[in-house]
């Protein structure tokens, strides 16, 4: 077979003559494969205590730490925006071993869910179910000491305060909760909890394949959720696998996750990938704190293009198969969507 009849059969003819069509800008936006949509955006936020509050996070210019107050000024910002959905992270008024303001009815959470219910009804409220902002050890559930010096999270207890801190949510008001915590049978006594209680409607967003990762430095920051030692390793995956993270996500859906979640994002295209290959069930990715910082750092010193990185790192998040993107950009690539 000559060269052209392999062009032919692989490639064909129409597609070389489109490829020339696509030069023009118009044509080019046309046959895109993948079109970012402000509709796939779900943008996080962080609560913390007081009036009048709005400090911004030292590692992530433009992420604020903000009072109920400004919470929902900036909320009726995003819904105009066109962003459906806000993730809600809370920094307590006190921490204690236990994580006890978590799954409080009047914790930050609880509180800024009712007051956003009430002023925004239309805005899609996710809240992020965990211990570790809470606990004063900054762990992700209840830690005991197996030996001097050796610690060890206590899996079946976490996931039962879980549950509750997940149902306090969805009393609140809550349209969807998400738990990423990654304890093992958390989903399960979740949606168990929630159909017991009559919220069968409120679905669950399960952080699936949550990486042990280095990119969410400036979240722990932001979160004030720092381990105060050890670290995640037991409970986060190892980023050298990805079978695991199907075997993950095969689990969540089992137990009743209606959406499963790949984090980090951008480097862990391949997992979203394979995910959404794998199955036919909503994909969501969260482009991280890291994420986030290392375009911003970069595009404040002039070194990168800020917006073009922004879209384009988006771009291949969705290209990859994520169907929602968990991302601190959601205001800025709103308003460059807008405008196009
Ligand atoms: C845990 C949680 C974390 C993030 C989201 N939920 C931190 C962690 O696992 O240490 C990280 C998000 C980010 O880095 O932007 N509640």
């Amino acid at each position: 077979m000559g060269v052209a009849q392999l062009i032919t059969r692989t490639v064909g003819f129409p597609t070389l003559r489109l490829r020339r069509l696509r030069m023009t800008e118009q044509f080019r936006k046309m046959v895109a494969e993948t079109q970012l949509s402000v509709d796939d955006f779900i943008y996080p936020l962080f609560v913390c205590p007081g009036e009048k509050v709005k400090r911004e996070v030292r590692s992530m210019p433009g992420v604020y730490q903000q009072s109920i107050d400004n919470i929902i000024r900036e909320c009726e910002e995003v819904y105009k925006l066109g962003i459906p959905a806000v993730i809600l992270f809370g920094i307590p008024e006190r921490k204690d071993e236990f994580g006890s303001e978590a799954y409080d009815e009047n914790g930050i959470i609880q509180r800024t869910v009712r007051a956003l219910k009430k002023e925004i009804p239309e805005l899609v409220v996710i809240t992020d179910v965990c211990l570790c902002e809470y606990t004063s050890h900054g762990h992700c559930g209840i830690v005991r000491e197996v030996a001097p010096g050796k610690y060890e999270i206590v899996n079946d207890e976490t996931v039962e305060l879980l549950a509750k801190e997940a149902l306090t949510h969805a009393e609140a008001g809550a349209d969807m909760v998400a738990p990423s915590d990654m304890m093992d049978g958390r989903v399960s006594a979740i949606r168990k909890i929630l159909d017991e209680n009559g919220f069968q409607n409120v679905p669950i967003m399960s952080y699936a394949a949550k990486y042990a990762s280095g990119f969410y430095g400036p979240f722990r920051e932001a979160a004030e959720s720092a381990p105060k030692f050890g670290d995640r390793r037991s409970h986060q995956m190892d980023p050298a696998n990805s079978d695991e993270a199907l075997r993950e996500i095969a689990l969540d859906i089992q137990e009743g996750a209606d959406i499963v979640m790949v984090k980090p994002a951008l480097a862990y295209l391949d997992v979203i990938y394979r995910a959404k290959q794998e199955f036919k069930v909503p994909i969501a990715a969260y482009q991280v704190s890291g994420e986030y910082s290392m375009i911003k750092a970069a595009g404040l010193n002039g070194w990168i293009d800020e917006q073009r990185i922004m879209l384009e790192t988006l771009t291949a998040i969705k290209r990859a198969g994520a169907d929602l993107i968990l991302t601190y950009f959601a205001k800025d690539a709103a308003k460059v969507l807008k405008g196009s």
